[in-house]
């Protein structure tokens, strides 16, 4: 159930989202996505987002009660008091992301669905979140956000997204961030723009299936060649968890665990690190760090994100310096 937060919780969390670009709207909305229990999200880039960013899944959809507060500020169905405070920084959920997206675009429509509606709804949603327009429409089970001019209210914003020259790269990076830590789940980009009213394809339209494990996703993004020459590590501190895995089959159940029993806080880490023998240059070549926290990627430059990414970075450099590994660390997951 969608609620609003209380006003004490509100002031805690307050730090007013601020949405500056085309890539922080399909993050909100891909990370909505992903905590409905999609299986699949398609994002939909129409003028490199700037005429329309729609991303579309298949997850449990919003109930109809839920509806009318679904982009009102500070309601959210996923923090309900002020105890759940210290997971929020972590998991982000400030029931803001929705209302900060509707005041910064010329309108925007949310089609859902639950497997309990007959017919899914089409909601189009003023600046202030409200409901302006309802109406029935045929759609499979799921939520399809669609943020209609992106900053056409704020000039000077759509001026320097319009100069940006690789949002869709960008916006294929924040989805292959997600397909690893999520690799069930199947990722698609499209893009197009408007050229005479008519739709032309660009190139780059990208698809990554859902795969079994991380292993297989990196095999799929990465190549083989990087996937054969690192692994898939966990450490835990309930010692029946450790272990290092082939494939890197994440077990999903951990986080609900953990933080329903703050008793016995579990913290587990998994790591995709190269191997002892792994041909530097491959590592090298392909290296990139990924960081998450509760499987949600860290992107955060402050505070203790910043603190557990150079800690995590120092000990790995130094593990590295002294086998004599060049390049970076893989990935990193934590659970807290
Ligand atoms: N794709 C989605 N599928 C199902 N429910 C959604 C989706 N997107 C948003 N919601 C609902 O709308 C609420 C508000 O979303 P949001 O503004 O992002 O806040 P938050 O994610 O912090 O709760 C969520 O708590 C959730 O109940
Ligand atoms: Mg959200």
């Amino acid at each position: 159930m969608i609620r609003p937060l209380d006003d004490t919780t509100v002031r805690r969390i307050s730090s007013g989202q601020v949405i500056t670009k085309v890539e922080d709207v399909v993050k909100e909305l891909v990370e909505n996505s992903i905590d409905a229990e999609s299986t699949s999200i398609e994002v939909k880039l129409v003028g490199d987002g700037l005429t329309s960013i729609t991303v579309k899944d298949n997850g449990v959809g919003i109930q109809e009660c839920d509806r009318p507060a679904m982009a009102m500020r500070y309601h959210t169905s996923k923090l309900y008091k002020f105890e759940d405070l210290n997971i929020v920084e972590t998991y982000g959920f400030r029931g803001e992301a929705l209302n900060s997206i509707c005041a910064v675009t010329e309108s925007t429509q949310i089609i859902t669905k639950t497997e309990n509606d007959p017919v899914a709804t089409l909601y189009t949603l003023d600046r202030s979140g409200k409901i302006l327009d309802e109406k029935s429409m045929g759609s499979s089970p799921g939520t399809t956000v669609i943020a209609v001019k992106l900053f056409s209210n704020i000039p000077v914003r759509r001026q320097v997204a319009q100069k940006s020259t690789s949002t869709g790269k960008n916006v294929q990076n924040i989805l292959i961030t997600y397909a690893l830590a999520h690799p069930h789940i199947r990722f698609s980009l499209k893009q197009t723009y408007e050229n005479n009213s008519k739709i032309k394809f660009k190139e780059g339209d990208w698809i990554q299936p859902a795969m079994k494990n991380t292993m297989d996703a990196i095999i799929k993004l990465f190549g083989s060649e990087l996937a054969n020459d690192v692994q898939f590590c966990v450490w835990s501190s309930d010692a029946e968890l450790i272990g290092t895995s082939e494939n890197g089959n994440v077990d999903d159940d951990n986080n609900s665990n953990n933080l329903n029993n703050t008793q016995q806080f579990i913290i587990t880490l998994e790591a995709v690190l190269p191997n002892p023998d792994a041909d530097p240059y491959i590592i090298f070549k392909n290296g990139k760090t990924f960081i998450y926290v509760n499987n949600r990627p860290v992107t955060t430059n402050r505070g203790e994100t910043k603190s557990l990414v150079s800690m995590v970075k120092s000990v790995y450099n130094e593990i590295a310096r002294q086998n004599g590994w060049k390049g970076n660390i893989v990935i990193v997951m934590l659970d807290l």
